[in-house]
C-alpha cells in the first residue's frame, strides 16, 4: 500500500483555507454610505479619509490614492522626473509591472538578479548594473520577505539615486521599525483584488515629501494641482473612486489583525519545516521587523531530493492537501522577466522610440540565473490567505510537506507519471 496520496494512499488532509476577500456589513454599509453621498469620485471626502488613514498605519505623511499598483509607479517615476535616456534599476523576478511602468515613462528597466536567500533584488547587482545614466532603484518587497532596503538606500545615497519601493506585496510591513514605502522617496502599492489590502482595483502611494505629494496629486487628476499655488504636471486620469476608497478605509480596519494572523502561523510553519532537508526557508534578513506576508515562498532543492523536479513536488503535495492541480494554490514563483510573455516591450509601438532605445529596453539582453532558477526549478509558493486558515492548518500543510519529503521513493513514481515537470 502506497502511502503518498499521489499513488492512491491517504490524503494529510485538507485546508480550511477562508474564501477571499473577506468582508463583512461594515464593508457593505460603508460603500453604501458612499453611494448615498452622491459624491463618488474627484477628491471626494472618504477619498481624502483613506489616504489620511493610510499614511497613518503606513507611516508616511502622505498617501495618495489612484487607479492601480501599475499606475503608482509610474506616477512616482513621473513625480520624480524619471523619463527619456533615464536607466532604472528593477529585479528580474517580479510581476511584469515593476518594470512595464518603466517603459511606460520612456525610460529604460534595467533587470539585475536576486539574492537567491530572500528572492528579492540583490543589492551587489544592483551595483554592477550602475552606470551614468542610472537614475532609480525600484526595489520590489516580494512574498514573504523584504529587500534589503539598509543596503539599497547606501548605495542610492553613493551614486545619488532615487527610490521607489514597490511595495504591492508588503501592506504594513516594516524594516527597522519604519513602514515599507517610507523609506525611499515614493512607496508604491498595488490594491488588486489578491493583495493584502484589496479594494477591488486600486493602488495608493507613500512619500514623506510635500512636493512629491503635490506632483502625485496633480498627476492623477490631469495635471490639476490639489491646492492654490501648488506644483502641477501635464497629466492623464488616474483617479480612485469614493466607492472604492470606502472599500480602502473599511479593508484597512481589518488589515493588522489579517497581518498579525499571517504571521503567526508563517512562523509556526517555518518552526514545522526548519530542518528539513530538501526544503529551504528564505533567510530573514534582521532589518525586518514586522513582515506582512503575502504569498507564502520556500525552497524545494531537488538535489537533496534524488533530483526529482520541483513540479513533482508542487504535484504530490497538491494531492496530500486533496487538491487538483487546476485549484492551483500551491505554484511556482513568478517567472523571470526576461522569459515572461506578459512583458514583451516590443509587442507595443509606443516603445519603437529608436534602434538605440529598442536594444536598450531588450529583456533578452539581461541574465539572471538566480530569478531563473527560483521559477524553474526551486521556488515553491502559494497564496496567502492559506495562512489565514486556523493554526491547524500550518500543521496539515507541514505534515503534507514533510510527507512528501520523507517519502522519496514513492515520489519518484509520482514523477514517471505523465505530464510532469510542463507547468506553467
Ligand atoms: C510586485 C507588484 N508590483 C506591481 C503590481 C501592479 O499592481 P496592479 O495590478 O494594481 O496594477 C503588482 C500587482 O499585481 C505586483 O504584484
Amino acid at each position: 500500500m502506497k502511502k503518498l496520496a499521489a499513488l492512491g494512499g491517504k490524503i494529510t488532509g485538507t485546508l480550511n483555507t477562508p474564501s477571499w476577500p473577506i468582508f463583512d456589513q461594515r464593508d457593505i454599509d460603508y460603500v453604501g454610505e458612499a453611494v448615498k453621498s452622491g459624491i463618488w469620485a474627484f477628491r471626494g471626502p472618504i477619498e481624502k479619509e483613506f489616504e489620511e488613514k493610510w499614511a497613518v498605519y503606513s507611516g508616511a505623511k502622505y498617501g495618495i490614492a489612484c487607479t492601480n499598483g501599475t499606475h503608482a509607479i509610474r506616477m512616482a517615476l513621473e513625480a520624480l522626473g524619471i523619463g527619456p535616456g533615464d536607466e532604472v534599476i528593477v529585479p528580474a523576478l517580479t510581476w511584469q509591472a515593476t518594470a512595464a511602468s518603466v517603459l511606460d515613462v520612456n525610460a529604460i528597466p534595467i533587470l539585475v538578479d536576486i539574492d537567491p536567500t530572500t528572492y528579492t533584488i540583490d543589492p551587489k547587482m544592483v551595483e554592477k548594473a550602475i552606470t551614468p545614466r542610472t537614475k532609480c532603484i525600484i526595489p520590489v518587497h516580494l512574498y514573504c520577505r523584504l529587500a534589503d532596503m539598509d543596503a539599497i538606500m547606501s548605495i542610492a545615497k553613493k551614486y545619488n539615486l532615487y527610490v521607489v519601493e514597490d511595495c504591492s506585496h508588503s501592506h504594513g510591513s516594516k524594516w527597522r521599525g519604519k513602514g515599507v514605502g517610507t523609506i525611499g522617496d515614493i512607496g508604491a502599492f498595488s490594491l488588486q483584488a489578491s493583495k493584502l489590502l484589496n479594494t477591488g482595483d486600486g493602488g495608493i502611494l507613500s512619500t514623506n515629501c510635500e512636493r512629491y505629494r503635490d506632483l502625485l496629486q496633480s498627476l492623477k487628476i490631469c495635471g490639476r494641482p490639489s491646492y492654490e499655488g501648488a506644483p502641477s504636471i501635464q497629466s492623464g486620469n488616474f483617479r480612485m473612486t469614493d466607492l472604492q476608497a470606502a472599500l480602502g478605509v473599511t479593508q484597512l480596519e481589518k488589515l493588522p489583525e489579517q497581518n498579525d494572523h499571517r504571521l503567526k502561523n508563517m512562523l509556526r510553519l517555518e518552526q514545522a519545516l526548519a530542518g528539513l532537508d530538501c526544503i529551504e526557508i528564505l533567510r530573514k534578513p534582521e532589518g525586518i521587523t514586522y513582515q506582512a506576508a503575502y504569498n507564502y515562498s520556500f525552497k524545494y532543492i531537488s538535489e537533496k531530493a534524488h533530483g526529482i523536479e520541483r513540479d513533482v513536488f508542487l504535484r504530490a503535495l497538491r494531492a496530500e492537501l486533496g487538491q487538483s492541480d487546476e485549484k492551483n494554490m500551491f505554484y511556482r514563483t513568478y517567472i523571470p522577466l526576461t522569459d515572461s510573455p506578459l512583458y514583451r516591450p516590443f509587442s507595443k509601438h509606443t516603445h519603437k522610440i529608436s534602434d538605440e532605445y529598442c536594444k536598450a529596453i531588450d529583456p533578452a539582453r539581461f541574465h539572471t540565473p538566480e530569478a531563473n532558477k527560483a521559477y524553474y526549478k526551486e521556488g515553491v509558493n502559494f497564496i496567502h490567505y492559506v495562512l489565514l486558515g486556523p493554526a491547524s492548518d500550518m500543521d496539515i500543510l507541514s505534515d503534507a510537506i514533510i510527507k512528501v519529503c520523507t517519502h522519496l521513493d514513492e515520489l519518484k513514481e509520482v514523477s514517471a507519471a505523465a505530464g510532469l515537470g510542463k507547468e506553467g
